[in-house]
């Protein structure tokens, strides 16, 4: 077995935890590891299985043997997105990792808008003793549009805090995390009731755009949006909108439509926005090592890969 490793500028770092956790498990290969695009390219030929992320568009071509791609992360979606990735290609993404940083991520901010944390630090700055209430999330309404491995856990966590929590979700599969589920068509119901909206969807052709100037307007008066998901399944040109006028209270977006978002966005200005780089759930080299050495075990013993996606459901 042949395996590139590719991510930029940080490839290599990958190296020695792959060739550890491959030995460990008996697995034979050659690894090598590229930490840019043109390494990556050069490279490409001679492999057959590629772990990886962000390599440029149009290069899967130049992997004529290619039959596995591990991502080094939970989303595939610029992978499917990509022609030059040939249909008979395996691809697998890492699962059981990234929900408890990602609901950590999401309760920090929720705690930090309901206990108005910016005005704790500006008053403080000033050495001003200015009471105020804080608001609280006991008692909220907290919907999760994509209540899959990552959703859930954020569910269970908002659930600690006392909040009710709604699920929107694509199959019937249970999902005791949430107080009730609500499919795609009954979106229209779903919205209305919630005080945050904290999506955790993949990309897929059905869910771009999926909110847009008309699931805003279903939302409360006031309502937050928290985007630990993919940007474009938000439209930004209705988000603005709804933070302009006062619709939504305000967002807290760790994707966006484009990244890095350009510093003339407006969205970096608006006062009640928070905008994170993309952070919410970081890879773990050791995890997806470790990940990887298991599936590669199974690769070469034919049996079902963790995290194989259905490319043609999208995720
Ligand atoms: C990050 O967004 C990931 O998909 O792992």
């Amino acid at each position: 077995m042949r395996v590139l490793v590719y991510r930029r500028q940080s490839g290599s770092r990958y190296l020695p935890l792959v060739r550890e956790g491959l030995a460990r498990r008996g697995v034979e290969a050659t690894v090598v590891a590229c930490d840019t695009p043109e390494e990556a390219e050069a490279a490409l030929p001679e492999a057959d299985v590629l772990l990886s992320w962000g390599l440029p568009a149009g290069l899967y071509g130049k992997a004529p043997g290619l039959r596995w791609v591990q991502s080094i992360g939970a989303g595939i979606d610029d992978l499917l997105a990509d022609p030059s990735l040939p249909a008979g290609v395996s691809v697998t993404r890492v699962t059981g990792f990234f929900g408890p940083q990602i609901a950590e991520y999401v309760m920090a901010h929720l705690l930090a808008v309901s206990q108005d944390l910016r005005r704790a630090y500006a008053t403080q700055a000033r050495r001003a003793w200015e009471q105020w209430e804080p608001s609280h999330l006991r008692g909220k309404c907290l919907g999760v549009a994509g209540v899959g491995e990552i959703g859930r856990v954020v569910a269970a966590r908002a659930r600690a805090f006392g909040l009710t929590v709604l699920g929107l979700r694509r199959g019937p599969s249970p999902c005791p995390e949430v107080d009730r589920a609500y499919s795609l068509e009954q979106m229209g119901e779903f919205l209305p009731l919630l005080d945050y909206l904290v999506v955790t969807l993949p990309l897929t052709p059905e869910t771009r755009h999926l909110f847009g100037r008309r699931q805003f307007s279903q939302l409360k008066r006031g309502s937050w949006l928290v985007n630990v998901g993919r940007g474009p399944v938000v439209d930004p040109a209705a988000l603005i909108e709804a933070l302009r006028d006062g619709h939504l209270g305000g967002a807290v977006l760790d994707a966006h439509e484009v990244e890095p978002l350009p510093a003339d966005n407006p969205l970096w200005a608006m006062p009640n926005v928070t905008i994170t780089p993309h952070i919410s759930g970081l890879s773990d080299p050791v995890y997806v090592a470790d990940y990887f050495g298991d599936n590669a075990r199974r690769f070469v013993d034919g049996l079902p890969l963790k995290g194989l996606v259905d490319r043609r459901r999208g995720y």
